[in-house]
């Protein structure tokens, strides 16, 4: 017999960027992050994880294909803590099936590309660890979760929830505070849009993973990104978040993308995963927020080509008719011009 459980889990884009690590075995962060978590609709990753006493192995299958596990660490240790927690359920009741001894398989499908900077490695591995907890049926709540699939991927723990999120990075050397919460659900603010412009849906150059080691070891600036920026930050960011306060909010993304590929550029050898599309969007929603007289749109770019851009539902034309001229007047904009707007979902 086979047992299953199939989950979704959303992308989450942050408007607070997590970029580096103090410990790469837990993966804990050198600062708190923020996200928004997008709606479903678009992008998502759908994740059916089963176990059966007949299974040979752990095996995972990411769009169509098998994957080779063996080496990953993260992962592992994502199957590890979710075994352990399953045997706590099974140690509670003895009618419980013993299914930590059994062999998982996974199959996972994005239904946007993998590794363009897109996300898709948190909505991924939050499916994953979502999927298991399910077939486990694991009392622990989603901050709980959030510790594992964290492991799995830093991002990916934010993905757990809808709304808005923080990662707390924590303090403690064993990781135990280092999780996601929730700072408001999507009804908050649900007038929050997002667009993303697919400037390429290419697989990234440099993966944030090995990106984020490169700053941390070469760039003097990271210092004072972690130390003198990003604390301030997060608390100015929670509160423009709880205020509703678009400008503050838009104004604060678009400063932390900056400081975050700042970083990048002040690494050794640098980094880059803008390119001239990524910043003409950033001077088309310059030249928007100009016009309007007002801060109406907020760009911010991951790791990398791709905008993502924020603004409320009520300035949507005022946001997407001028970024569609743009993309049109702009020399290789015609294959970049995936205009999707998103609804930021719980
Ligand atoms: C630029 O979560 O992909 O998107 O923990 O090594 O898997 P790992 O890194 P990952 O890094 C995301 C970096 C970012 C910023 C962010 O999402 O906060």
């Amino acid at each position: 017999k086979i047992y299953s459980a199939s989950t979704t889990a959303p992308v989450n884009i942050a408007t607070l960027k997590y970029w580096g690590k103090r410990d790469t075995t837990l993966n804990l962060p050198t600062n708190s992050s923020i996200s928004v978590t997008l709606s479903q609709d678009d992008l998502r990753t759908l994740t059916t994880a089963s176990c059966s006493k007949s299974f040979t192995e752990d095996t995972l299958w990411l769009n169509g294909s098998k994957e080779d596990i063996t080496g990953s660490k993260r992962l592992l240790a994502c199957f590890r803590e979710l075994r352990e927690l399953r045997r706590g359920v099974e140690a509670a009741d003895s009618a419980a099936l013993p299914m930590s001894e059994f062999k998982l398989h996974l199959v996972s499908e994005n239904n946007f590309p993998t590794a363009a900077g897109l996300a898709s490695s948190a909505a991924g591995l939050a499916a994953l660890v979502r999927a298991i907890a399910d077939l486990y049926e694991l009392p622990q709540d989603a901050t709980e979760l959030s510790k594992i699939a964290r492991q799995g991927s830093g991002s990916a723990c934010r993905s757990l929830f809808g709304g808005y999120v923080a990662w707390e990075m924590g303090s403690s050397p064993d990781g135990s505070d280092s999780k996601a919460v929730q700072i408001a659900p999507v009804e908050h603010w649900p007038e929050m849009r997002a667009c993303i412009l697919v400037v390429s849906a290419d697989k990234k150059d440099t993966s944030s993973t090995a990106g984020m080691q490169v700053t941390v070891n070469t760039s003097p600036l990271f210092a004072h990104r972690i130390n003198n920026v990003v604390p301030q930050r997060f608390e100015l960011m929670k509160k423009s978040i709880l205020d509703r306060d678009f400008a503050q909010f838009a104004q604060l993304t678009m400063q932390d993308s900056n400081s975050f590929h700042a970083v990048c550029l002040d690494s050794t050898p640098p980094i880059f995963y803008m390119n001239d599309i990524s910043r003409a969007a950033i001077r088309a929603v310059d030249e928007i927020n100009r016009l309007a007289g007002q801060t109406v749109a907020a760009y911010t770019f991951d790791a990398g080509p791709n905008a993502v851009i924020y603004y409320l539902k009520e300035n949507a034309q005022v946001v997407l008719g001028p970024l569609k001229a743009a993309l049109k007047s702009q020399d290789g904009w015609a294959s970049a011009s995936a205009i999707k707007p998103e609804v930021p979902t719980s």
